[in-house]
Order: structure tokens, then sequence, then C-alpha cells
């Protein structure tokens, strides 16, 4: 089944004003539970307001969407319920850490949804190890952990309330190479070990290449595509003529299409590059013998 629905959902900012924008139009979308996907688009294509519907932040100018196959508006659904659904971690959550310790802060959602102590203190402990925060570190002030570390802390805290979908809104943002790399390597252990639903919005078409299963990608405030990583790579001319930057590794196995050689197009990482060159001089090599 899937875990997040939506039917012609369309959300419009400032209705009526000078500043009136459609933000998402006429998105209808299914997710099915336990994938793992980023969405992809322009500044201002609509991804923020897009996930924040599917904890019920924002609500639908029109149409509709659902949890669990519930529509999170309709009178018997309580949005407090689904805010512990969904979990959505916003860009640059490390602003909007405040306790005293490290351990506190994870346990804050947690405490909200009001699990007994125990269970608190097993999911902050299982957390923190998925997510590579020393146990020493639980008992430090967040303000001595570095930046990383700290959106880590945030990140780790929705994680803790163990949501059936885990939403997160450019959680790389700002990071080196080396940062968003051990951020992003971290959601995919939590995903393998917990087995929800993690949608990570993203700039980076290399990175997503790499990480997500199925890729959405978002153009001017509508579904451009929504389907199998391989698939969307598949499409790159496509992509490169809504101006999107597909991989490097991509770009070059389309342009060798383009020059003649009959060589698959759907090829996004440099290992899968490496087999599909030796597959080809293969057959090549049969042929000519
Ligand atoms: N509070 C707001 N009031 C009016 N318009 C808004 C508001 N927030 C966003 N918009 C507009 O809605 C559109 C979609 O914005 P949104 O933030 O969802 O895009 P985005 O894809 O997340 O962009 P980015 O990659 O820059 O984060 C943009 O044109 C934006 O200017
Ligand atoms: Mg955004």
């Amino acid at each position: 089944m899937s875990v997040i629905k939506t039917e012609n959902l369309t959300y419009t900012y400032s209705i009526g004003t000078p500043f009136e924008k459609t933000a998402v139009n006429n998105v209808n979308l299914e997710i099915e539970e336990g994938t793992l996907a980023g969405i992809i688009g322009h500044t201002g294509s609509g991804k923020s307001t897009l996930i924040q519907h599917f904890n019920g932040l924002v609500k639908p100018t029109s149409g509709k969407v659902y949890i669990d196959g519930e529509d999170i508006w309709s009178k018997d659904v309580k949005i407090r319920d689904i805010r512990f659904k969904v979990g959505l971690v916003f860009q640059y959550p490390e602003y909007q850490i405040f306790e005293e310790t490290v351990y506190k802060d994870i346990a804050f959602g947690p405490k909200n949804m009001g699990l007994p102590d125990e269970e608190i203190d097993r999911r902050i402990k299982e957390i923190a190890e998925l997510v590579g925060l020393h146990k020493d570190n639980l008992y430090k002030s967040p303000f001595e952990l570095s930046g990383g570390q700290k959106r880590r802390v945030a990140i780790a805290g929705v994680m803790a309330m163990e949501p059936k979908a885990l939403i997160l809104d450019e959680p790389t943002a700002g990071l080196d190479p080396k940062g968003r790399d051990k951020i992003l390597g971290q959601i995919k252990e939590y995903h393998q070990h917990k087995k929800s639903t993690v949608l990570l919005v993203s700039h980076s078409m290399e990175d997503m290449a790499k990480f997500a299963d199925k890729i959405l990608v978002m153009n001017k405030a509508e579904v451009f595509c929504y389907d199998d990583t391989p698939k969307v790579f598949s499409r790159s001319d496509e992509l490169e003529n809504i101006g999107l930057a597909v991989p490097q590794i991509t770009r070059v196995f389309n342009r060798l299409k383009q020059s003649g050689i009959d060589i698959r197009t759907d090829v996004y990482t440099v290992e899968f590059a490496r087999k599909t060159i030796l597959e080809y001089l293969a057959k090549r090599g049969g042929e000519n013998a």
C-alpha cells in the first residue's frame, strides 16, 4: 500500500494578492511503503511546499493528501497523529536545537509522543549509534558540537520518533562533500535498518544517483516524473531540456549514443559505467570474431 498519496494536490500562496503563486499544481503521487526517494528540481519548483503537505504542516488549496490511506484533513483524523507518522526535517534543522544536552534534544519528540522513559532511552541509544554520535556526546551541550554533528543531532531527534515516513528538506545544504557523504550514508543506514520510507530533497543529481532508489523530479510546480532511478536517468535528454544537470557519467553515455554507438544510456554511476563498457566491448569482440 502507498504510505503517502496525493490526489490533484494544488497549493497557491497569497491568493488574491499580487504575490499569488501556485507552488504545487495538480500533483498525483503514490509513494510505496519502504521507498527511498530523492526529490530534485530547480529552486522554486515547489519541492518544499510539496513535502510540507505530507505531515499536514500546510493545508492544500485543493486536492487530497492521504497517509496510510487516510485523508489527513478529514474530520476523524488528528493532525497531531499525522505529525508522529510522518517526520519532517526542515532545512538547517540545527537552528531548532535548544535543549541543554544532546540527549534531551533527541528525547524531545519521543517525549511529546508520550512514550515511557525506558523506551525513549532505548531509542536514543539506538539512533545515536546509527547516526554515529558517540555516547559521550549525548551528555554534552549541543552547542559544543560541530555544525555537522549538530545537524545529525537534529535529524536523530526526528528519527527517534520512528515515523513511518521520514522526510528531509536538503539535509546536506551548506556542508562540504565529506559532511554530505556522511549524512547521506547515515540516512541510508537508517533506511536499511528501519525499513521505513525516506524522502529527501536534494539539489544534487550526482548525490541522488548514488543514494536513491527512486527519483521525483519537480518542474514548475508539477511532477515532471517519478520513477526508479535508472529509468529517470535514461531520460537524461529531457532532464537536460528542463535545465537539470544529469550526472557527468550519464552525459558521457548519452553523447556516445548520439554519436552512433549502440550503448545503453541509463548509466549513472562510475561502477555501472565500467560494467556497461566491458559488456559492450565483449559484445563487439564477439561480433568481430
Ligand atoms: N511563503 C510564501 N509566500 C509566497 N510564495 C512563496 C512562499 N514560499 C514559497 N513561495 C513560492 O512558491 C514557489 C515554490 O517554492 P518552494 O519553496 O516550495 O520551492 P523549492 O523547490 O523548495 O525551492 P528551493 O530549491 O529554493 O528550496 C516559489 O516560486 C516560491 O517563491
Ligand atoms: Mg525548498
